[in-house]
């Protein structure tokens, strides 16, 4: 949550006609496959309340995605009307009564669990709406084959639930294209199973972001997008800036020390900025005397150890750059960028983490 008075430089912007463009594009790409929005995670770090309405508001989705009941419930609480699923696997089994009540449809991928929700749809009297999930290679929840046809059994005679789709969820779309074949094939030929069995008019999908622009077979009647959403699959518009602004500056002589553990020492006279961002906002520790920051439409480096909320950077080279100048960890200014790929090859990590792991202290400006 936002705090209610900024005062701090330090936001997020989301650029909303990005995130728009972006969903555009997907929407005709995936069509005539639906389109699910991915927000789990506070929309990757970019606010799935905002996102979720805009989407809505625009109808530039089908539905969305969430990993938990209480993320549904957040969207549900900010009014939002359209499908949700919820994408994880819900335990505690009470979790069911919350998302049948919440109308979420829920992912089924244990006999265990088709039992409990037909129960907990029983004694509401309402109708819950699932989706099974298939293991095709994944490894990590997903019900077997023959547990999934047993599952489809159990719930489509229970006449409390309605099984609306069948899905799966691809391992490694963007780097195996025979691995993903693989599991796209067993996907098809469990889904043909299941209509031999009877099943009519399941949703079918496998497709994240890097499937559905990469793999039309695999759009099915549904693709599930997340990351190109915002902006970070190649393509498509990064949406997501961390900006803030210089609280202090200082000149150093040579063999001054920066910073926690004596990390940089300057080996000549220089000038500093110290900036208010660190790891408590979600920049990461890992990017220590190696990320560059944007200042007076330059790089700047990062100096001596990310500190938890504040990071100093070298500015010798910017004349101008005083208090309140502003400064860009991740994003443009002028002519250079600090993409969310510079910083995850930087942290060994994938651009996934880096937006996500913005913390809630970090307030999100939307601009149009
Ligand atoms: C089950 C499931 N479907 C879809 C997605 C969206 O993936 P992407 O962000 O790569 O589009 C995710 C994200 O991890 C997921 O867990």
């Amino acid at each position: 949550m936002a705090p209610a008075t900024i005062l701090r430089p330090t936001r997020a912007e989301i650029r909303l006609s990005a995130v728009r463009r972006n969903l555009q594009k997907l929407k005709k790409t995936a069509a005539p496959a639906r389109l699910l929005f991915v927000v789990k995670a506070n929309a990757y770090g970019h606010g799935a309340v905002e996102l979720a309405r805009l989407a809505e508001r625009e109808g530039l989705v089908w539905g969305f995605g969430v990993s938990s009941v209480e993320e549904g419930l957040a969207l549900r609480g900010a009014g939002v009307l359209a499908p949700v699923l919820v994408l994880g696997s819900l335990y505690p089994f009470e979790s069911f009564v919350e998302a049948i009540n919440a109308d979420l449809m829920v992912t089924i991928a244990s006999l265990d669990a088709a039992r409990q929700v037909a129960e907990a749809a029983r004694r509401l009297g309402k109708k819950a709406v699932c989706h099974i999930k298939l293991e095709t290679g994944m490894g990590r929840i997903g019900a077997r084959r023959p547990s999934v046809l047993k599952i489809y059994d159990e719930l489509s005679s229970s006449g409390a639930v309605s099984v609306a789709g069948l899905y799966t969820h691809l391992s490694s779309a963007d780097s195996d294209p025979e691995y993903t074949g693989q599991q796209l094939a067993f996907f098809s030929e469990t889904s043909a199973e299941l209509e031999l069995r009877g099943a009519r008019g399941l949703a079918l999908h496998a497709a994240n972001s890097c499937a559905a622009v990469k793999y039309p077979v695999s759009r099915l009647d549904m693709v599930r997008c997340g990351i190109a959403a915002y902006g970070l699959a190649e393509g498509f518009e990064p949406a997501l800036a961390l900006k803030t602004k210089i609280i202090f500056i200082k000149n150093v002589r040579e063999g001054a020390y920066v910073s926690y553990d004596k990390s940089f020492r300057a080996d000549r006279g220089m000038k500093i900025a110290t900036i208010p961002a660190g790891y408590g906002d979600g920049y990461l520790r890992r990017f220590s005397n190696k990320a560059d920051v944007l200042i007076g439409g330059r790089r700047c480096r990062v100096l001596g150890n990310v500190t938890m909320d504040m990071t100093m950077v070298d500015v010798t080279g910017v004349k101008d750059a005083s208090v309140g100048s502003e400064a860009v960890l991740l994003g443009r200014q002028g002519d250079e960028e600090i993409t969310a790929a510079e910083l995850a090859d930087l942290a060994g990590t994938i651009t996934y983490e880096i937006v996500t792991l913005i913390t809630s202290r970090v307030p999100r400006v939307y601009l149009e």
